[in-house]
């Protein structure tokens, strides 16, 4: 596979990959609540600054509750998510009803209630025109690292594309013995390889590094005793 493009065979695959570990109820990264870190770190993500009403972008974002809390928060959230059974199930569970638009072949799920959006379909084809907007701030979480290898570059350069210059982001990383998990997600990404791929117009943070002790339930079957969760904050400089 090249550096910079997947081909449509391999595309599919990942795509059935991640449509069948919701299907068959393989979802370990489902937390039972709101991400701790979230309610941690989201003084850090918005920098202090009036965020009312701003937008945050929660890339891949299954079904995660962070989604209602962000927005309770008084943010504009959108989501993205290519399977269709998480982002219904994230409206049942949250209480919460959508109108759901198909315009120019992009599928919308829009909270009747509340400002979020989730937009259904693969990251990888979406521009910011469609997402109607930059975004100030995004939570990545287990989002660049379900990406393999061969396409975290890809990702982060689209991911990088929705922002604007001074945006903020709050991503995670595992730090694990590869062999333990034989490729498999969550993929390994050390910081110097988080540098590399986002560049030198952002500044790094790390803002904690957790053993598998001190991981939320839900995490602690991933990644083995030897792994390190790494949350880290990233600003944009314009
Ligand atoms: C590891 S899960 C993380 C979900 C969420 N961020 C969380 O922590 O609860 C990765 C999610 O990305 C979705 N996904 C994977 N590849 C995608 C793509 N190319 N476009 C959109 N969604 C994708 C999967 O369906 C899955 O819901």
């Amino acid at each position: 596979m090249s550096s910079n493009t997947t081909s449509v065979d391999k595309r599919e695959e990942l795509n059935e990959y991640w449509r069948n570990r919701w299907v068959n109820g393989s979802t370990t990264w489902v937390l039972p609540g709101v991400n701790p870190f979230l309610k941690s770190y989201f003084t850090v993500l918005t920098g202090g600054q009036n965020f009312f009403e701003k937008r945050v972008l929660v890339p891949l974002c299954g079904k995660t509750p962070d989604l209602l809390w962000l927005c309770e928060q008084g943010l504009s959230v959108t989501g993205i998510e290519f399977a269709d059974m998480p982002i219904i199930d994230f409206f049942k569970e949250m209480g919460l009803s959508y109108k759901f638009n198909e315009e120019n072949g992009y599928k919308m799920y829009v909270c009747a209630e509340k400002d979020i959006t989730i937009y259904q379909g693969d990251f990888f084809l979406m521009n910011v025109d469609i997402l109607g907007g930059h975004f100030d701030f995004c939570w990545d979480i287990n989002s660049l690292s379900a990406m393999i290898p061969d396409e975290q570059q890809i990702y982060v350069d689209k991911l990088v594309s929705f922002l604007s210059s001074d945006a903020h982001i709050i991503l995670n990383c595992f730090e694990y013995d590869v062999a333990l998990r034989g490729g498999n997600p969550p993929h390994v990404i050390f910081r110097n390889r988080l540098e590399k791929m986002f560049g030198s117009s952002f500044i790094y943070e790390e803002l904690c590094r957790n053993t598998e002790d001190k991981l939320p339930e839900g995490l602690t079957s991933r990644v083995g005793a030897d792994a390190q969760h790494v949350y880290y904050f990233l600003k944009k400089q314009s």
